[in-house]
Formats: structure tokens, sequence, C-alpha cells
């Protein structure tokens, strides 16, 4: 508990972005973390949940954590999700330990879930070799936008514009965090039928959770009865994961602290959890400027998503 206490107030001291290889990382990363990563020891039963930020990440990490225990949330319950499943590329909260070094040891349950935001060509070597798994969950852009915004409100150590400077900035190649969007998504997609590589899409789930539960657990090798593939189910719904002080930081007494600027008092880290949520937030222009970047950068690509 001290050592998290003291982790947060450095968080909120800090201040600066990380650049590595061109691409901006928010200062709540580590820039030995992510250097590790490109020759990081993959096992074969490693599980890497990759997405962009605000993108399901959480999500897919608690559907993929229960499937991996059999549907038993009391198991899954136990320790909150960012310690079941530690971000890549972060330092440990409580030890202070690059993520990728604590991943190192043991005993860390076997099969090692892992949170993952890098670009594609940064993730560990034998990952795009076809070592260990990957499930990438990729979002409308335009709602990622508005997470990643509402996020910046609450999270000590990360910096925070006004809605109309956040906005300008992830449209902007250089400055956006974790590399610019129609980079970033578009390279896993053009990745998605390597044999390790699951894609999913945040609204396909909205739409049909339990298809996605059973096709991650197909993906794993996993057979679930149908009373455990109910069981992930209900426990992966945006309220039953917003009541969970395990998948809801906000709640959690753990990671209360680092997500608590007063700025965004009443932002809690489940927000909404909907599909549309931009309309609230995009003024025309702002809508105008994305859709035509939009249309151009991925122009060719047949990955479209539901923007309504
Ligand atoms: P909103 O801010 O739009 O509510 P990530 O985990 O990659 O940071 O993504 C966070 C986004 O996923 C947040 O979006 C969060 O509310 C949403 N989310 C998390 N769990 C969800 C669930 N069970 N159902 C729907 N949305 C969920």
């Amino acid at each position: 508990q001290e050592n998290t206490m003291s982790v947060s107030s450095q968080l909120q001291k800090l201040g600066q972005p990380i650049y590595y290889k061109g691409v901006k990382y928010p200062p709540i990363n580590s820039l030995v973390s992510i250097e590790l990563a490109e020759s990081f020891e993959v096992r074969d039963d490693d599980v890497f949940i990759a997405a962009y930020c605000k993108s399901g990440t959480t999500w897919t990490q608690q559907i993929v954590s229960l499937v991996c225990a059999d549907g038993d949330i009391s198991e899954v319950s136990k320790v909150p999700l960012m310690v079941r499943s530690p971000w890549f590329e972060t330092l440990d909260l409580q030890t202070g330990e690059p993520v990728p070094k604590l991943l190192e040891k043991a005993p860390l349950s076997s099969p090692r879930l892992i949170k993952i935001h890098l670009p594609y060509n940064m993730l560990p070597q034998q990952v795009k070799d076809g070592k260990g798994k990957i499930i990438y969950c990729a979002r409308n852009v335009k709602d990622v936008v508005v997470s990643w915004h509402n996020m910046r409100r609450i999270v000590h150590g990360l910096p925070c514009g006004t809605w109309e400077e956040n906005f300008k900035e992830f449209m902007t190649p250089e400055e956006a965090y974790f590399g610019f969007w129609w980079d970033v998504v578009p390279e896993f997609w053009r990745h998605k039928d390597d044999k390790n590589m699951l894609f999913i899409k945040y609204e396909d789930i909205k739409r049909d959770l339990r298809g996605h539960v059973v096709k991650i657990a197909n993906f794993l090798g996993k057979t679930l009865s149908d009373e455990r593939i109910d069981e992930v189910v209900a426990n992966c719904t945006f309220s039953s994961m917003k009541e969970n002080p395990a998948t809801n930081m906000s709640r959690n007494p753990l990671m209360q602290k680092i997500a608590s600027k007063a700025e965004g008092s009443g932002i809690e880290f489940m927000r909404k959890g909907e599909v549309g949520d931009w309309k609230n937030w995009f003024s025309q222009e702002e809508n105008e400027t994305l859709e035509a970047i939009h249309k151009e950068k991925m122009a060719g690509l047949d990955l479209t998503f539901q923007f309504e």
C-alpha cells in the first residue's frame, strides 16, 4: 500500500511524455519497459491483449481472464485486473520494477495475460514470429478520442488539455500518444490473419458479447460449458465491470489514488461503455476534419467501424 502511494505521488509530479523510435508515450509508461519489449522472452502460452488505448483493452482482459479461469469470478476477482494482467510498458505499481522484468519471474499464474499498447513493429520479436497468442481489440476512432480525453481528466501523470487541444493532438501524427491511430490500427489489421492473432472490434463485442466469449475461448483452445460461458458473460457486462472493484479502478482502493484528479471528479474508469458518445463531444468541424483523414487513410482497407 505504501509503495503504491509513493508511485501515485510520483505520478502526480510527472508530466513529460516519453519518446521511443518516434512514438510518443504518456509519462505513466516507462522507457525501460518499452525498450525491453523487442527482445522479451515469450512463452508458448502467453496471451498478449493488445489495443490502441481506450479501445476495449480492459474488457478483453476481463473476458480472457475469466475464460482462462473457466468462468470462476471468485478466482478472477481476488486481485485487481491490472495486477492479474499487467500493462507491459509500465512499472509495477507495487514494486516499481519494470513490468517485463516482473513477468520474467515466477510465480506468475500461467498463462501470463499481458496488456500492451505498443505499435505492431515494437512488439516482442518472438510474438511477431508466431510465438504466444495475441488478441487485438480495435474500436471506432471517434469514440477512442473521447474516451482518451476523459481518461486524461482522471489519471494523475496523464497530461490533459481542453477537449479541443486533446483532439488536435490526437489528429497530429507526431503528437498523438501511442502513435497515430491511422498508422497503428491498420498495421495490426494487416496482420489479422497471422496464425497467432485474433482481431476483434469493440462494437462487435458490444453487439454480441457471448459470441465473442466463445470466439476467444476457441482461439485460446479452451472448452467451456454453456453455464460457464454464461458466467463469463455475466461478469463482463459494463454494469458488472463497473460494480467490480477488480475491474473498475475508480472503485479499487489500490488504484483509486491514481485515477482521482480533481478535474475529473465524478468520472469513473468504467465511464460510459457506449458506441457513439463522440456525438456529444465533436463539433461539426472536428467531425469533418476526422472524417476526411479517415477516408483518406482507410482507403483500400477492408477495415470498417460502426460509429453510431
Ligand atoms: P468509455 O470511456 O467510452 O466508457 P480501455 O480498457 O482500452 O482503456 O478502454 C476503455 C473503454 O472501454 C471505456 O470506454 C470503458 O468504459 C469501455 N469498457 C470497459 N469495459 C466495458 C464493457 N464491459 N462494456 C462496454 N465498454 C466497456
